[in-house]
């Protein structure tokens, strides 16, 4: 596996396959990676003739009182899972790489990026739709792999490539779950074990709305009620959201029958200092 620090040399790398013939999908993470990250990576390996990882903990996406200091670091462990996965190829750029001195220039998100996460988290995803801007021009890849975990954040980034004409295909990868449910995420790991505990009711609640889901409620605020009783049964009450939206442009209704597309349930809350989202899709009968 090769690693490139500078862009020029990240950049030429893919050049040089896509002139060769071959696709090459993109994996753009903030490493600390877990199974979750690898799952993206083995996909791309699986889908496109050359994979290019990217591990970047990305200073604009950060607001000044979030865990950007604190952001786990582990890039030695990163490697070597990003090896293991025969992924070809990783672009590791410092700070200063990929934001010249007085940076401005920013890309304004989409629509779907004002509620819910955008309106907790004032210029997040400015400075996600930014920085995944910059990584797809510095690798013009074919292909590029988000997780559903952060679902806003995937559609956001189809929306982004939909307006601005990115020549690039993303797909959205299945949630990878430990084995009692609770999302992988690298801020599990700040959990102590009773905010373990505490923290499968964020997929608890999500079950708890596919089951009323299943039993034909459509008045979403019951659904969406039930949500937010298995989130208190779990000592969570720091909600930021457990709302039930359209999972093509996140819009609420009031009921089920009343949304284009299918259902998705979306929940961000609090446990202990961490702040968890999770997210799941519901499947009409
Ligand atoms: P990061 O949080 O490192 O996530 C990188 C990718 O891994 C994202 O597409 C995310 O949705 C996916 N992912 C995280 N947990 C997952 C899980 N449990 N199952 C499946 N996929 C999972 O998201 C970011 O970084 C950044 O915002 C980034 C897009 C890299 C821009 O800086």
């Amino acid at each position: 596996m090769q690693t490139f620090h500078d862009k020029e040399s990240a950049r030429q790398w893919v050049w040089a396959q896509r002139m060769a013939g071959q696709t090459v999908g993109v994996v753009p993470t903030m490493g600390a990676l877990h199974d979750g990250h690898v799952a993206l990576a083995e996909r791309s390996v699986t889908a496109c003739d050359r994979t290019i990882a990217t591990i970047f903990v990305n200073p604009t996406q950060f607001a000044p009182n979030e865990d950007l200091a604190r952001y786990p670091r582990t890039l030695q462990q990163d490697l070597e899972r990003l090896n293991a996965a025969e992924v070809d190829a990783v672009f590791v750029p410092a700070v200063d790489e990929m934001y010249l001195p007085g940076f401005a220039s920013y890309v304004l998100p989409p629509a779907i990026a004002e509620p819910w996460e955008g309106a907790q988290r004032p210029d997040h995803y400015r400075g996600v739709t930014t920085i995944v801007a910059k990584l797809f021009h510095i690798l013009p890849a074919s292909h590029a792999f988000f997780g559903h975990k952060d679902y806003q954040q995937a559609r956001v980034i189809q929306q982004m490539v939909a307006e601005l004409d990115f020549a690039i295909e993303i797909e959205i990868c299945p949630t990878v779950r430990e084995p009692d449910g609770l999302a992988l995420s690298s801020r599990n790991r700040y959990l102590t074990s009773e905010e373990r505990e505490q923290s499968l009711g964020l997929y608890r609640a999500l079950q708890a709305a596919q089951a009323a889901v299943a039993e034909g409620e459509d008045r979403i605020a019951e659904i969406e009620s039930a949500m937010r009783d298995v989130l208190k049964n779990h000592q969570i009450d720091r909600i930021d959201y457990a709302i039930v939206v359209d999972s093509h442009d996140l819009q609420p209704a009031k009921r089920l029958a009343e949304l284009s597309e299918g259902p998705i349930a979306l929940i961000a809350a609090h446990v202990g200092t961490t702040r968890l989202i999770d997210n799941l899709k519901l499947v009409v009968k």
